[in-house]
């Protein structure tokens, strides 16, 4: 197969490592300058759960020397917020068997390609493998959980079965599912019940099930999420708040993504996570007062403005 990788970043560079592991295929990370500089000059390490150095990956900083290429497979593994851009520009790299893969974490990522891009093409992913870049050129694999595979079309199958294939051949654990939306929403609700709590307190997500007013917070949350779900006729075979409480014991040592974005002062998901629940929550009618004020304060984090505006207040009162 012929794939492109758009926005390796984490997960992006450990898909595009396996993948070009394997022999049938040829593939092109498009990336930023950093990791492009890095992997053409050494190739792509990969560290952690897998150990491998890969020297066959192409790399560019654009899509536009690649417009005139035949993809079978676009895997789209920027951030959840850099979705809508990156799908504009490789919409023009689309062709009637193109498909794209979207990886991301959330609600209502496909909805932004979908703007661009046809149903048919398109493919939404859940994966629970981990990754993070330690170093330009450097990726290192935390987990190696199960990829989920999903069309939005049902005449995509056939492909999806293709991909699926392929990335077994390249050592990933896939499935593919017939109501991806039940994935996807399944993950999101249990980062909405740890990610803006852990990160609001600085905790790891182990610490956040030893107070027992935080974990009614959480099933709350969580709990909000799911009437959402019911209301949108989205089915959700697992309880989600025990695999929520399941997932920060699983995960006790450690920080999740949203607070590590904030800790390198930069944007995080939530808008997708718990900002998504509270606007589905406010269009379908049901009350999700929890979603809505997390989504408010951890963008007043991002914003980098809520410690600093506290203690001004704060400093403030006393000489006055
Ligand atoms: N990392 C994980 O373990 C993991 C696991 C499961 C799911 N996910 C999901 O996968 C998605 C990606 O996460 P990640 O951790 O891999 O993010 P990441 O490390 O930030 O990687 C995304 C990379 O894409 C780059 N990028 C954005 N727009 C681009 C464009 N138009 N052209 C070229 N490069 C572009 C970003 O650069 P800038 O930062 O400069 O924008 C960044 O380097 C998220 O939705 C996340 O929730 C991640």
């Amino acid at each position: 197969m012929k794939i492109l990788v758009m926005g390796a970043g984490s997960i992006g560079s450990l898909f595009a490592g396996l993948l070009a592991c394997n022999n049938e295929n040829d593939v092109t990370i498009v990336a930023r300058e950093f990791q492009v500089k890095a992997v053409k000059s050494y190739g792509l390490k990969i560290k952690g759960l897998i150990e491998k150095t890969v020297k066959n990956i192409k790399a560019e900083t654009s899509v536009q020397p690649l417009i005139k290429e035949a993809w079978d497979l676009i895997l789209l593994t920027v951030k959840a917020y850099s979705v809508s851009e990156a799908s504009k520009q490789i919409s023009p790299l689309i062709k009637e068997k193109t498909m794209v893969l979207c990886l991301q974490n959330g609600i209502g990522v496909e909805d932004e390609v979908l703007k661009v891009i046809r149903k048919e093409n398109i493919i939404r992913g859940v994966t629970f493998c981990g990754a993070f870049l330690e170093k330009p050129g450097i990726v290192v694999s935390t987990g190696f959980g199960k990829t989920i595979l999903g069309g939005l079309s049902p005449r995509n199958y056939d492909n999806i079965l293709d991909i699926a294939e392929n990335f077994k051949n390249s050592g990933f654990y896939v499935e593919i599912s017939d109501n991806i939306q039940s994935i996807v929403w399944t993950k999101t609700l249990v980062n909405a019940g740890i990610n803006p709590y852990g990160t609001l307190t600085g905790m790891r997500n182990g610490e956040l099930l030893e107070y027992e007013d935080l974990k009614l917070l959480i099933a709350e949350t969580v709990l909000e999420g799911v009437r959402v779900a019911d209301k949108l006729k989205i089915p959700l075979p697992e309880d989600p708040v025990d695999l929520t409480f399941k997932t920060a014991k699983a995960t006790a040592e450690n920080f999740n993504s949203m607070l590590q974005d904030i800790k390198r002062g930069r944007r995080t998901e939530i808008d997708y996570i718990n900002g998504a629940i509270s606007r589905l929550g406010s269009s379908t009618g049901v009350s999700t007062p929890l979603n809505m004020l997390l989504t408010f304060l951890v963008k007043r984090l991002e914003k980098n403005t809520m410690v600093e505006e506290l203690w001004r207040r704060v400093i403030h009162q006393k000489i006055s």
